[in-house]
């Protein structure tokens, strides 16, 4: 028998990369799936960005970079983040790797371990619940409630912090609900967090191009309070459809910089030359086609929520950000799982059960709309046909 380390049989997943595989599956047996559950853009990375990266190749950056990045890349990262939010940052702060994740690890297995308590938002993203117990440290949830537009609430999220509280991690605009805190929140927030100094904060912002209704985005970043010890997580896949380049950044404050850079050389030594030549013209080149990506997701928003609230049993609030809507299902006398399943299996819609997301999720789906506003409406009419039905 091999034996390996109780952490590791701690780590949870991502279920939305099973429903996938399930939608592949009876796609493969010829069934017709429309699928809903898939968290990333439906369009292809902008042409130039993808001849960027060829010319790279092409131009011979074949070896390793420095562990961090290259230069040009980490100073195109600043100065985005100076235009978009117009905050200071020094490019030796910026930590380019594969992926928005890489950073979470690294910050969870920074502050994880037993004895300590990291605070992360339920419903959220599965893989902060998933490395908080990996690490050992006791993972504390931030209930986010659909009353409040899954919004983060500063009180209460300050009632959870104890002197064993290490690390907080927000995210907004959110995943899986499209929840946006508001700028007035974030400020009590930080506020509040003044009183704590020993807490460190990962702040996961990969959705933060993706506002409608012409919200500007509140960055963590633009708090000089919390300064010496902000954790930003952001990066490509999202904002220019790159999800498959394993392409993010972290922008590190100085205590915590040498540690990211030791765990980058320990893991991956560097990411892919021509995929950081590729962000880089993400970042330097024309932004119209972000605008477009965006403006099609905010039609899409519009159709999908109207059509979740005509299905029996749904109840949908519009989501201000990312390409989620996040259903309340309850009036279908289904659990979460069931109607993800009942749905796949039957109705040839995949969707995510709000429970893969945390224990407050129940009750909800995830509804990724990154699909047309035809398959949109094809799956709406399966699923009120499905629930009708029943
Ligand atoms: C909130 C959130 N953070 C981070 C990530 C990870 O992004 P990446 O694919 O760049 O690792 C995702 C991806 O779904 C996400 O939804």
């Amino acid at each position: 028998m091999l034996k390996t380390t109780a952490a590791v049989s701690r780590l949870g997943t991502e279920s939305a990369f099973a429903v996938l595989a399930r939608a592949t599956q009876l796609e493969a047996e010829g069934r017709s799936v429309i699928n809903l559950g898939i968290g990333q853009p439906d369009f292809k990375t902008p042409p130039h960005i993808v001849e960027a990266a060829i010319k790279a190749l092409r131009d011979g950056h074949h070896g390793y970079t420095a562990a961090a990045g290259i230069a040009p890349l980490r100073a195109a990262v600043a100065e985005d983040l100076h235009k978009r939010l117009g905050v200071e940052v020094d490019p030796g702060r910026v930590v380019v790797v594969p992926g928005g994740k890489v950073t979470m690890f690294f910050a969870i297995l920074m502050f994880g371990e037993p004895g300590a308590e990291i605070l992360y938002p339920d419903p959220g993203f599965p893989i902060y619940r998933s490395l908080i117990d990996y690490s050992g440290a006791k993972a504390v949830p931030i209930p986010l409630e659909e009353e409040n537009g899954f919004a983060f609430s500063a009180v209460s999220v300050l009632e959870r912090i104890t002197p064993a509280t290490r690390l907080l991690i927000l995210n907004s605009p959110a995943n899986p609900t499209g929840g946006v805190t508001p700028r007035d929140e974030i400020d009590r927030l930080v506020a509040g967090l003044e009183a704590h100094p020993q807490v460190a904060i990962l702040s996961d912002e990969i959705y933060g191009q993706m506002l409608y209704d012409n919200q500007a985005h509140t960055s963590l970043l633009q708090y000089p309070a919390i300064a010496k010890r902000l954790i930003l997580l952001d990066g490509w896949s999202k904002t220019y459809a790159m999800t498959g380049w394993r392409l993010g950044y972290g922008v590190w404050p100085e205590a915590l910089l040498e540690n990211a850079t030791r765990l980058a050389v320990n893991s991956h030594s560097c990411v892919n030359a021509a995929a950081q030549f590729a962000g880089l013209a993400a970042l330097t080149g024309d932004q119209t086609p972000v605008r477009e990506m965006v403006a099609a997701f905010d039609a899409r928003r519009r159709v999908v929520v109207e059509e979740l609230n005509a299905i029996p049993g749904f109840r949908c609030g519009m989501p201000g950000g990312a390409f989620y809507a996040f259903p309340n299902i309850t009036g279908t006398g289904h659990s979460a799982k069931q109607l993800e399943i009942l749905l796949l299996e039957e109705a040839g819609v995949a969707t995510v059960a709000g429970t893969s997301f945390g224990d407050y999720g129940e009750g909800f789906l995830r509804i990724s709309y990154a699909n047309s506003t035809e398959n949109i409406r094809e799956a709406a009419a399966r699923m009120k046909q499905q629930l009708s039905g029943a």
